[in-house]
């Protein structure tokens, strides 16, 4: 009988860019999942439902970036992350299959990382999970992700988005408001692999290192940055924050159309200072905006393509056409609780 490890997608509801640099995030987990169907072994042997073909791993893992097909870069990663950390692995054969779009935006290689870590017999606390899977994907891909998405794969509460702050890692989950539902609209598939995420984490870098922790600052002292760009980045960044705490209060006493306010405000935020929308993606946001019933939506995720997250009264119809040409029709998610592993009773 396989034991079966499952992790959900995410989505961010806003806070977006900021969790690099130890600032305010707020996800969460999608009633959409990766699960590994499995028995241990001594090495790995995956074959998966959505790819074709099979990932073997010899363990300790030597040259996780290099496994192929590319998929089996973040099993290889998790078990390097863990090896570093002195962590027991054991292995397993198995499949895994995916209800996460691919490439979309919504964390789903972060929900195969920390589906592995538990195939693996991760053993640990949600933040060090989350900590060991971060540290996978920048082995797997040489992305410098922030810890969001792998934190809010591990630890989502059903029907709440998370509230997390990325520097002390404390979560406070947060109901969604009754009446009001989410949805995500696929705006273009793409991999964060070869975009200019790298270069984001880089101006912010630049712009710490000129009035420190951006997490503490104030816009006060971002005017004073020289550089132009990093400045706007900055900017971006430090008004996300205060976004974050705004669109949680307006959640907490239900106030959704001030929520949907702070998120078309956070829209143009990454859109203007911190640049990392397309046009496609400012036309659906601009579309979408204007359908009755919507209070919100924002690009969502670490942009460049991928999904518009929208906050709608739970009615709203989404008639064809409501995007632009290309994009895939609205999906409806549900806040999901986070990674889990059961063994079917025999
Ligand atoms: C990607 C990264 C996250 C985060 C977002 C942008 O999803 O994996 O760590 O930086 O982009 O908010």
């Amino acid at each position: 009988m396989s034991t079966v490890a499952r992790a959900p997608g995410r989505v961010n509801l806003i806070g977006d860019h900021t969790d690099y640099t130890g600032g305010l995030v707020l996800p969460m987990a999608i009633d959409r999942d990766t699960a590994i169907a499995f028995t241990p072994s001594s090495d790995v042997l995956l074959t998966s439902r959505n790819f074709d073909g099979e990932v073997r791993i010899n363990l300790p893992v030597a040259d996780a970036a290099g496994v192929r097909p590319a998929w089996g870069r973040y099993v290889a990663g998790v078990a390097a992350a863990m090896d570093e950390r002195h962590m027991p692995t054991r292995g397993f054969t198995g499949t895994v299959s995916t209800t996460v779009p691919i490439g979309g935006g919504l964390s789903s290689s972060a929900a195969l990382e920390v589906a592995a870590a538990l195939a693996f017999g991760i053993d640990t606390d949600v933040a060090t999970i989350a900590a060991v899977c971060r540290r996978a994907e920048h082995i797997a891909t040489n992305v410098p992700c922030g810890i969001m998405d792998q934190l809010t794969s591990a630890a989502g509460v059903k029907d709440h988005a998370l509230l997390i702050d990325c520097h002390t890692l404390d979560i406070t989950p947060i109901r969604i408001p009754e009446g009001v539902s989410v949805w995500v609209v696929e705006v273009s598939s793409r991999t964060l692999d070869g975009s200019e995420y790298p270069a984001r984490v880089a101006q912010c870098t630049a712009a710490e290192h000129e009035i420190g922790p951006l997490r503490s600052a104030d816009l006060a002292s971002v005017d004073t940055i020289k550089d132009p760009v990093i400045r706007a980045r900055a900017r971006h960044v430090v008004s996300e924050n205060e976004r974050v705490r705004q669109f949680a209060a307006a959640l907490v006493s239900g106030d959704t159309r001030e929520a949907g306010i702070i998120m078309l405000e956070g829209h143009r935020s990454l859109s203007h200072d911190f640049q990392t929308s397309t046009t496609t993606m400012d036309d659906a946001v601009d579309h979408i905006s204007r359908i009755p019933g919507v209070h919100g939506v924002r690009m969502t995720g670490g942009g460049f393509g991928g999904c518009v997250v929208i906050l709608a009264d739970d009615d709203v119809r989404f008639a064809e056409g409501s995007t632009p040409v290309g994009c895939a029709p609205a999906m409806r998610v549900r806040a999901a609780d986070g990674a889990s592993i059961a063994t079917p009773l025999s």
